[in-house]
């Protein structure tokens, strides 16, 4: 298969394969108290993912010769930074001090990696970064805003006003990448490579956040 629109919905398919009922980072069944217990652990670890996503734009950036691409990347970077403050804001008028969380171990070696990654070609990263974890934490969202509705309906409106449009212009920029630079059967196939090996990474992170977040440490 060489048709970059048809690769593209084919591997959006396999990764919604993979991720039906893989995120555990919140459990729907949960009584309201421990429901909310969840969502705050997401928002504690989500102002450290938003910042090693500027970290990791800022990164990357320089390592990105296709200048549409280049652009889109800067933009998403200022929005990644505008979370970082609007999500560390919310925990501090909910009496949390936001910069006191240790991050997991697990999330910090998936930044890491992702940071590391810079001179891998851009294909691969977007097929990573946007196409895959974006995508992904766009689904994490709306699954946040539908259980927080109930019990922190001012944290449900940030996430949906504030953050999620954001988040799907930045699942889209993944999209949008794979469609200039995933066309030939070799490229595609560094792309699934690179999916594959993110979708690993990602999920090995929310099984330890959901861990750590039962514990309450
Ligand atoms: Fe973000
Ligand atoms: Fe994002």
């Amino acid at each position: 298969m060489s048709d970059p629109r048809e690769f593209v919905r084919t591997l959006a398919d396999e990764n919604a394969a993979f991720w039906k009922g893989r995120d555990v980072r919140l459990d729907p069944a949960a009584p309201p108290a421990r429901r909310l217990q969840q969502i705050r652990y997401r928002m504690r670890q989500g102002v450290y993912n938003e910042l090693r996503s500027v970290e990791l734009l800022a990164a990357w950036i320089p390592y990105t010769p296709e200048r549409e691409i280049r652009e889109l990347l800067a933009g998403q970077l200022d929005d990644e930074h505008r979370h970082w403050r609007l999500l560390r804001q919310r925990l501090l008028a909910l009496g949390e001090d936001p910069d006191a969380y240790r991050a997991l171990p697990e999330w910090e070696a998936l930044f890491d990696w992702l940071v590391a990654a810079r001179a891998r070609p851009t294909l691969e990263r977007l097929a990573m970064f946007q196409f895959t974890g974006e995508t992904q934490s766009c689904e994490g969202f709306e699954t946040l805003i539908a259980l927080a509705r109930d019990v922190d309906p001012e944290t449900a409106d940030l996430y949906a006003r504030e953050i999620l449009p954001d988040e799907y212009r930045h699942a889209a920029i993944g999209h949008r990448g794979l469609y200039l630079l995933a066309d030939t059967p070799e490229r595609q196939e560094r792309v699934r490579a690179g999916c594959r090996e993110m979708n690993e990474r990602i999920l090995a992170a929310y099984r330890a956040h959901r861990t750590r977040a039962d514990r309450g440490d």
